[in-house]
This record gives C-alpha cells, structure tokens and sequence, in this order.
C-alpha cells in the first residue's frame, strides 16, 4: 500500500517559496492502477518525483507498507529506490553508448549483486516484443521501441510501483496504444501499483481511478 498524507512541496525562488502541491492526500491499493492527469505546471512531474523518494516533501508523508523511505539515510534511500519504484520517463533515457540488453540490467548494477537479474531482463525484453533487438544501440530504435526498452528497465528489479511521466507524450496515436496496452499488462502481470501522469483521457480511462491536479490539490 502506497499512502500519501497531507503532501505540500513548496520551491525557494528569488521572490519567496512557491507553493506547488497542497496538501493533497491519496492511497494506492497493491496492485492498482491511477493516473494523474493536469495543466502543463501543475506539479505532475514533482508529485511524481516525491512519490518515487527523488525529492522530499516540504511537509506531510508518502509510505510504502508503512515505511517512509525520507527518514532513511542516503545510502539506505538509494537502495530502497533502487528496489521499490521503477520509473518511466516521457523521454526513454535510455543510455545511447549502451545496448538494449545493457540498459535493461543498469538498475540491476546497483547494490548487492542481483543474480536472477540477467534472465528476468531476457524474459522481460520478450514481454515487450524486442527479443531480436538484445544487442542494438537506442539510436537503432524506433521511438516505440526505445519506449518498450525503458519499459522493461523500469520492471527489472520487481518494483511494487511503477510511475510513469507521460511514457506515450512523444509517441503517434496508435505507438501510444502499444505503449499503454504494455504497461497496463506488465502491471497486471507483474501485480505492480502503477501510477501514471498522462495527457491521455484514453489512457487514464483504462487505469483503475484518475485524478486531476488543480491548483496543488486533487480532485
Ligand atoms: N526545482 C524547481 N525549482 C523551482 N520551481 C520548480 C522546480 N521544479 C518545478 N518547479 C515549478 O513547479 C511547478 C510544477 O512543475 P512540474 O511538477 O514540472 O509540473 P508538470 O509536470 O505538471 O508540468 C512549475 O511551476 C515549475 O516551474
Ligand atoms: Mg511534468
């Protein structure tokens, strides 16, 4: 169970703390599905950002099963990150000097040696339809198959939740419905809590609940 409390992140700027999110409350299920959806601005990315422990909260508490991951040091902040949120971005990230297969294992390099992570990144790029592509470069991808890559390296450790940050916002319509069509399977395959900030109305409607951002707080 992912409970967020009371949430407000404010930023320092040269003309005093702006206010982004207000305390704004919600939980997500194990293995529910959620979108969050929102204006260009409206604190989307920095929901997701603290929902993932990337940045801290201003004030209130986001946990996992009850554990809040900012009372961790650094190094025990890390870990937990490393092995209860996969991320998708809008832009895959992917490492271009990398190969697919590579890429897929980098969250995998992290911490103790993870020594099933070779065969559940193979089974992985399987589930998204890249098994021929193992060995190529990102900049041999199309844009949906970098995607389906990033995918994949988001579920290579086994998160409990999977956030996504417009995974289809570069995508044409119907590489978006491939997209979204993997991460609502993988998610129900895989029982991971998803979260996903979308422009879609498509894709948040296949999702379990959708919540809009508005001036800081949700609705
Ligand atoms: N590191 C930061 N410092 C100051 N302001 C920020 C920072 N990150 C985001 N903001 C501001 O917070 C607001 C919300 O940004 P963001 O979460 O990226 O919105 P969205 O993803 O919904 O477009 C914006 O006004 C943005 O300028
Ligand atoms: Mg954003």
């Amino acid at each position: 169970m992912l409970e967020v409390s009371h949430l407000t992140k404010s930023y320092p700027t040269p003309s005093g703390p702006v206010t982004v999110l207000q305390d704004l409350s919600f939980r997500l299920a194990p293995g529910a599905s959620a979108a969050v959806m929102g204006p260009s601005g409206s604190g989307k990315s920095t929901l997701l950002y603290i929902v993932g422990a990337l940045e801290a909260p201003t004030s209130g508490t986001v946990t996992f099963d009850g554990t809040d991951p900012f009372v961790l040091a650094p190094a025990a902040l890390a870990a937990f990150r490393n092995r209860t949120v996969g991320f998708v971005f809008q832009d895959h990230c992917l490492l271009p000097q990398c190969t697919v297969l590579e890429n897929v294992l980098v969250p995998a390099l992290v911490g103790e040696a993870d020594a099933g992570a070779p065969a559940r990144a193979a089974a992985l790029l399987d589930q998204v339809g890249l098994s021929h592509r193992l060995h190529h470069r990102p900049a041999e991808l199309s844009g949906g198959e970098k995607q389906r890559a990033a995918i994949a390296r988001a579920l290579v450790r086994q998160p409990r939740l999977l956030l996504c940050d417009e995974p289809t916002g570069n995508l044409d319509a119907a590489t978006a419905e491939l997209v979204a069509d993997l991460l609502i399977r993988l998610h129900r395959e895989q029982q991971t809590m998803l979260l996903v900030v979308t422009h879609s109305e498509t894709l948040a409607a296949r999702l379990d609940t959708g919540w809009r951002i508005s001036a800081g707080r949700l609705t």
